[in-house]
């Protein structure tokens, strides 16, 4: 008999024009007049920023502009954002973008809140409570941290990624609209689009799994698997949009409450020591990995070629997970996803300190299959040699 838990207090505001609902939904939601908008200088250039700002004003609230977010984001900024937060007397958050500024967000949210440093939350040092609220409005589809209770934090010193992790950290509101996701460039829609479905794959097989994070991974999976190569093909098609959004919503809330697996625990060794783009480095992952895991747990990962649409129930386990390894091939190909090898400054050298990052990623413990330097090390190999992913 199955027995476990979920949870998720996000509330959702999903479709085309949503952002224009916003300042209600910060009211109805009890959200403080004084927010800090979070976001990366990127949407600052795009106007995105602007518009959010301007809708904000435009009902009431005043708005402090934070928009020092970086891919793979730092500690120090987490910290800097914290320290304008409270010298603005700034009462809530607003994280326009993708999982950078969400993730910088939670954290300053905490910060602000409980001083400290990312660190010490990390490594249990510190414990916390409520923080200040945070609202979302993701402008890729690929992370789902809009409803999620962790932050991925990179530590510039050690080059470490850390994960945060608690009930407190889930933002209270997501404000998700389709149409801010149609001008985000095609690489990105591509590696951002990977990294969901890897969160729908990691979340529905991984040990921690359990039965509503699967119902939801099931259907992510089928969206993403699907929708992907359309909004990459055509950045206009505003149903592919709208189902990668609904999709990496859907991942999120699956892996969410699971937790992701060993294509994320490479996936961060790479973004932490190279910068590397979270979504291409799990793209260059989740094929070795995939088989890995895949030779031991057929049945598992046969349903997992099912939900992608990619095997009927009339074709056998060892059957639908090799149509799936050659269907995912062909579908990392058709974004254009380059290889292992081609990634820039990534360093065969530096394998022995990719393995040992990876091994100290609590998430390792979840991965489906045991996970040991040496399987490690080999599915490295993989990928290093691959001429594609
Ligand atoms: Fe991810």
């Amino acid at each position: 008999m199955t027995s476990f838990e979920y949870a998720c207090s996000t509330r959702i505001d999903f479709g085309v024009g949503a952002v224009n609902r916003l300042p209600e939904n910060l009211t109805s939601a009890g959200f403080g007049r004084r927010i800090m908008l979070v976001t990366d200088p990127g949407l600052v250039t795009a106007g995105i920023a602007a518009r959010v700002t301007d809708l904000l004003e435009a009902n009431g609230f005043s708005v402090t502009l934070f928009d020092l977010v970086k891919p793979n984001p730092r500690d120090s900024d987490c910290l800097e954002g914290a320290a304008k937060f409270r010298s603005r007397w700034c009462d809530a958050l607003v994280a326009v973008g993708g999982g950078s500024a969400m993730d910088t967000a939670k954290t300053i949210a905490l910060l602000a809140r409980h001083g400290g440093t990312p660190q010490q939350y990390a490594d249990g040092e510190l414990s916390y409570g409520e923080v200040a609220p945070v609202a979302c409005v993701p402008t890729t589809a690929g992370t789902g941290s809009e409803v999620t209770r962790s932050a991925v934090i990179t530590e510039e010193k050690t080059h470490r990624k850390m994960t945060l992790k608690h009930e407190w950290l889930r933002p209270q509101l997501a404000v998700l609209d389709p149409v801010l996701t149609r001008t985000v460039p095609k690489t990105i829609t591509a590696a951002t689009g990977v990294d969901a479905l890897v969160h729908a794959i990691e979340g529905y097989t991984c040990k921690r799994t359990q039965p509503i994070s699967q119902a939801f991974g099931a259907q992510a999976m089928s969206l993403i698997y699907r929708a992907l190569p359309t909004a990459y093909e055509n950045p206009d098609d505003i149903e592919a949009r709208s189902d990668m959004l609904l999709g990496s919503l859907l991942a999120g809330l699956c892996f969410g409450s699971a937790d992701v697996a060993s294509v994320h625990c490479l996936a961060e060794a790479l973004g932490g020591l190279y910068d590397t783009p979270h979504g291409l480095a799990n793209a260059v992952f989740l094929l070795p990995v995939l088989k890995y895991n895949a030779s031991e747990n057929v049945a598992l990962h046969a349903q997992v070629a099912r939900h992608m649409g990619v095997a009927s129930d009339s074709d056998s386990p060892d059957e639908a997970v090799s149509q799936m390894l050659l269907a995912l091939s062909e579908w990392l190909q058709k974004l254009d996803i380059p290889p292992l090898s081609e990634l820039p400054n990534v360093s065969r050298s530096d394998e022995a300190r990719i393995i040992e990052l990876a091994m100290a990623n609590s998430s390792t413990q979840s991965n489906v299959r045991e996970m040991s330097v040496e399987s490690y090390r080999a599915i490295l190999e993989e990928a290093f040699a691959g001429s594609h992913p």
